[in-house]
């Protein structure tokens, strides 16, 4: 069965609730029907707005669906200043991004706090979109699958093949974000099928056939049709660009 594609806007720290009421109604107006039928639209609003974002895709009949950037992996209690898997998901949350670069890089998350954030959103019915790559010294030491894979085996260790297949896997690599300089096709394209292969090889042949894999990294209307036209890319996480909404709209619609 062929994937679906996803694409993923990640706001980041950027827009407070009223911007982003505006915003998702934006990007609401200039998707045709038709543009979810082929992709999965998804954006993550900072937590402070999600409420408000949720209201609107529920009254507009919006098929944009809800994700959040983080989560915290206790369901409640001591932890001043988290947020639970249980809140998201009863926001109507679907997706949420765990692993991202900033979060690793900035706040100190390790493949261990990763892979409990991951089950904790898996137990609360949700999606995790599980976010690696390279630094650039990493790349230029050419230990860029070492680092990679190594990510994701210390996220997915100990999950079932079935559980491993509906899951989205970002591959971000930490030089191309917000920096405007984009993986090549052919390196984003390399990346992602080594990830596949490893799920192959960790989860079986069906499992590496249904995840779905994402590009991530200063993706732009100029550049997402050629990342799409390969075959192992299923996707993207786009930060800066999903701001705009015509700019993210044209990302989407990458056919048009
Ligand atoms: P960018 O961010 O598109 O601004 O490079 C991507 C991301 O961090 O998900």
């Amino acid at each position: 069965m062929a994937r679906k594609d996803l694409i993923a806007g990640n706001w980041k720290m950027n827009a407070t609730h009223l911007e982003a009421i505006q915003m998702v109604q934006k990007l609401g107006y200039r998707l045709d029907p038709g543009d979810y039928d082929r992709v999965d639209v998804v954006v993550c609003p900072p937590f402070t707005a999600l409420r408000s974002v949720q209201t609107v895709i529920e009254t507009d009949y919006l098929r944009i669906q809800l994700g959040a950037q983080n989560v915290f992996w206790e369901p409640q209690g001591a932890f001043t200043g988290e947020i639970s898997a249980p809140m998201l998901a009863k926001l109507g949350v679907k997706w949420v991004v765990v692993g991202h670069s900033e979060r690793r890089h900035i706040f100190g998350e390790d493949d261990a706090m990763v892979a409990r954030k991951l089950r904790a959103v898996l137990a609360n019915g949700m999606t995790p979109i599980v976010a690696v790559g390279e630094t650039l010294e990493q790349r230029e030491a050419e230990i860029t699958e070492e680092v990679i894979g190594g990510q994701l085996q210390g996220a997915l260790q100990g999950l079932d093949a079935g559980t491993v297949g509906a899951l989205v896997i970002a591959y971000e690599p930490v030089w191309a974000i917000g920096t405007g300089r984009t993986a090549s096709n052919e390196q984003a394209a390399e990346a992602i099928g080594f990830l596949r292969r490893l799920v192959g090889e960790g989860w079986g042949e069906a499992a590496a056939e249904m995840v779905r894999i994402l590009y991530g990294g200063s993706v732009t209307p100029g550049n997402i049709a050629g990342l799409m036209a390969k075959r192992d890319i299923d996707g993207a996480l786009v930060g800066g660009a999903s701001l705009d909404p015509d700019k993210f709209a044209s990302i989407v619609r990458y056919w048009v």
